[in-house]
């Protein structure tokens, strides 16, 4: 679908898989460049969804970084070894420990 034009210089890790990636551009450019194209599952439905506007508009891109869930690819800069997930349905609740 898309086709770098720079060459990758470090990975990243989706879903437990290492991809090829550039430090600094979006999470989501390294993971369309990659040929990912879903990236999370809506709440109600469970229908797949992917970037749109690539300028954190319209949350589409909605990944799990690291521990962090609801996080715009578009909008998460990539640093080497930099591990995210899809997201399934809503946001997890994490209950105050306090
Ligand atoms: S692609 Fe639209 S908010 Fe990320």
């Amino acid at each position: 679908m898309f086709r770098r034009t720079d060459p990758p210089d470090c990975t990243i890790v989706w879903e437990g898989r290492e991809l090829p990636a550039r430090a600094g551009e979006s999470l989501a450019v390294a993971l369309l460049a990659a040929g990912i194209t879903t990236f999370r599952e809506t709440p109600v439905t469970g229908a797949a969804r992917g970037p749109l506007c690539l300028m954190g508009a319209c949350f589409d891109c909605l990944v799990q970084v690291e521990e962090a869930q609801n996080m715009q690819a578009c909008l998460v800069p990539v640093t080497p070894g930099l591990r995210a997930q899809m997201q399934h349905g809503a946001r997890g609740f994490v209950e105050d420990a306090a």
